[in-house]
């Protein structure tokens, strides 16, 4: 059996996931958002993929917690073949290094990592790239995709990329950042063109989103910042600070938000 672990808010982690699954007839792709956050997590498939966006340089707080869950192995992966996948706008950090450590603290040996690179989804900070941009990016995906998936078909033992000390500076200021994450929905605000429809409140993966009583988004500060409401939204009403207004959308163009639905999970 071959488990693949997702988390993604705009779809870019999960278009990888899904085209890894389509090459392993074995693998059974689980939402991580979707998974009972008070049990344990056994990595005692034979195969057990993790994929998830780079954060900050560093991995999601929802990511942080999934790990925490994972229970330590004494004898260590027992031929068992444990990976990780990152997408990112370009620039992993120290994302990778992080799961490494994580799962050695816990006796697991992170047997090959890889990154994949994906057109950015944070636009408060810049317009995602345009038409042509992106076009050119999937096909560099797909490249980088069909290669890591030789790779893990043939159990090939990568380490992620570490410059010392530099990678110990990113883990540092990136576990920092992801901490202020969890109350940055304060700038979200629906505007005017919001009607009410409660597609942001019904794809969040932190389950952080109501409507109000004028079926308004209330944000309830237990966010994972991932963007998915902003991106999603069908009227492009909610807008972070007075940062957005005026930039494109994006959101992986071969995903579906009914795809991202959080769905009962119980990781069997
Ligand atoms: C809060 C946040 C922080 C991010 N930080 C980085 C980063 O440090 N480096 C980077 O290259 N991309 C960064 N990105 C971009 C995402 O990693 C990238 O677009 C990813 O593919 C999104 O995956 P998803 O569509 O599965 O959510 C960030 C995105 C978000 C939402
Ligand atoms: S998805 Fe957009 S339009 Fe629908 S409820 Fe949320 S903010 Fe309003
Ligand atoms: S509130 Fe928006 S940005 Fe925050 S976790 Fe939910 S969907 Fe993602």
């Amino acid at each position: 059996m071959h488990k693949i672990y997702w988390f993604s808010g705009t779809g870019n982690t999960l278009y990888v996931a899904r085209e890894f699954a389509k090459s392993f007839p074995d693998a059974k792709l689980h939402s991580i958002a979707s998974l009972d956050r008070a049990a344990d997590v056994e990595l005692g498939s034979e195969m057990t993929g993790i994929f998830f966006p780079a954060y900050c340089m560093g991995i999601p707080h929802i990511i942080e917690q999934f790990l925490a869950r994972v229970v330590p192995q004494e004898k260590g992966n027992n031929g068992k073949f444990i990976y990780a996948v990152c997408t990112s706008g370009g620039y992993p950090g120290g994302a990778l290094p992080m799961i490494e450590d994580t799962l050695a603290e816990k006796g697991i040996n992170l047997n090959a990592s890889f990154h994949i690179r994906m057109p950015s989804n944070y636009i408060p900070l810049s317009n995602p790239p345009n038409a042509k941009q992106q076009a050119a990016l999937f096909v560099k995906a797909d490249r980088a995709i069909r290669i890591a998936v030789i790779a893990v078909k043939k159990r090939r033992k990568t380490r992620p990329l570490r410059v010392f000390p530099i990678d110990t500076f990113l883990k540092f200021v990136s576990k920092r950042a992801v901490a202020t994450l969890e109350t940055s929905d304060r700038y979200f605000r629906a505007d005017e063109n919001c009607d009410g429809c409660g597609l942001c409140s019904r794809l969040c993966p932190a389950s952080n989103i109501s409507l109000d009583d004028d079926e308004r988004p209330v944000w309830h500060h237990h966010c994972e910042q991932c963007m998915a409401c902003l991106q999603w939204c069908p009227k492009q009403a909610i807008q972070y600070r007075d940062l957005t207004a005026t930039r494109t959308r994006y959101h992986n163009p071969f995903v579906s938000a009914s795809e991202l639905y959080r769905v009962k999970d119980d990781g069997e």
